[in-house]
């Protein structure tokens, strides 16, 4: 299983050299001691692509972004499709060279010094499938042994990240026979399986996991940051921000519209309730006139052709539910309630004044 190429590929996913094991090295996948100071430094990146055709303009994907991270901290960047979170996240791996701006990996210029950088992290990107016809457990074991694992520890770090990712029923098969779900597990341990790394990138770690799944790796990021590892993940999954992230970041068309804790971004927003009205096509004009009337007055926080969301002092005052009730019975989707972060960064995101 292991030809030139298979090897370059994993070489080239994990970040870790070929250099060997370092057998001085203390065993387990515990951390040694880390050092003071931020574990990621980036400052005003900038990464442009090609135009998408001809005559168009380049596509700036990340637009002077900045964002640190220090250690035991966990941090998620949000954003719509296309918003330039991987592209974020390959830079700051080290796979693709950022246009403009630095970034300084446990105190390391990735630009300047990208493999001693790379040393310093472990990354899951989004899309990845680097495994060739390899068992569970002989990639795993493979990507210790690449990262500084003795072979004398090899055997049992490798079975105690397989128990904790419940993979172990599954150790002796082919990954590539394994659900998507499980795969995403094998990568993440993988991650797990070095020991240097102060810095962990994952790019949607639970996207196609059951709920069970994602909450197992949730405590693995948790116990992972209690080491006091960095990590920075994107997710689609607000409510994963939630249960995770000491800060989020919410990006949209390569900018950042928000940065914070979840109570920060929160804040940005007026104290109270929110009104969100959908399927208002399903009102007759003069309804839809009366509702408006009705509305009249209070903030409108987004709205689309259909739906709009509006702010309101109480959402349980008697007035606020008669709306609703008035609005259901002529077929309106109402939805009364204070605010998630799922709604804020809706706010934030189809918001046509956050136009960037
Ligand atoms: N290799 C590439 N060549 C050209 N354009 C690219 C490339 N990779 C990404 N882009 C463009 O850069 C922008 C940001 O893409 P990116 O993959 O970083 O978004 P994302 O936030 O990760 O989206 P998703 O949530 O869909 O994964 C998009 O407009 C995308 O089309
Ligand atoms: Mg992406």
């Amino acid at each position: 299983m292991a030809g030139s190429s298979f090897w370059g590929n994993i070489a080239s996913h994990f970040r870790v050299s070929r250099t060997g094991p370092r057998e001085s090295d203390p065993g387990t996948f515990g951390l040694p001691a880390l050092p003071a100071g931020p574990v990621l430094e980036v400052k005003d990146l900038c990464r442009t692509y090609p135009p998408r055709r001809p005559g168009e303009a380049p596509v700036v994907a990340n637009d002077h972004l900045s964002l640190t991270i220090h250690p035991g901290e966990v941090v998620a960047l949000l954003g719509p499709n296309g918003a330039g979170k991987s592209t974020f996240l390959r830079q700051v791996a080290g796979q693709l060279c950022p246009t403009r701006g630095s970034i300084r990996v446990a105190g390391v210029d990735m630009v300047a010094s990208p493999r001693e950088a790379k040393e310093a992290l472990s990354v899951i990107p989004q899309e990845s499938t680097p495994y060739g016809g390899a068992t569970v457990r002989e990639f795993v074991r493979m990507i210790a042994r690449l990262k500084g694992v003795t072979s004398a520890e090899a055997a049992s770090t490798v079975t105690e990240i397989l128990d904790r990712l419940d993979l172990r029923r599954d150790a002796d098969a082919p990954i590539r026979n394994l659900s998507g779900g499980y795969q995403r597990r094998v990568l993440l341990a993988a991650a797990l399986a070095g020991r240097r790394a102060r810095l962990l990138l994952l790019d949607e770690p639970t996207t196609g996991l059951d709920p069970t799944s994602r909450r197992s790796v949730w405590g693995v990021v948790r116990e992972l940051r209690d080491q006091g590892l960095g990590i920075l993940l994107t997710t689609h999954y607000l409510e994963e921000a939630e249960a995770l992230a000491d800060r989020v970041v919410i990006l949209r068309n390569g900018r950042v519209l928000a940065d914070g804790s979840v109570p920060e971004v929160r804040r940005r927003f007026p104290a109270g309730g929110r009104l969100e009205l959908r399927g208002l096509e399903r009102l007759t004009d003069a309804d839809r006139k009366e509702v408006l009337r009705r509305l009249q007055g209070r903030p409108v926080l987004s709205q689309g052709p259909t739906w709009m969301r509006l702010q309101l002092s109480d959402p349980f005052a008697p007035e606020a539910l008669d709306i609703a009730r008035s609005l259901t019975a002529r077929g309106a989707l109402v939805t009364l309630g204070t605010p998630s972060l799922e709604d804020v960064y809706l706010d934030l995101v189809e918001s046509p004044e956050a136009l960037v």
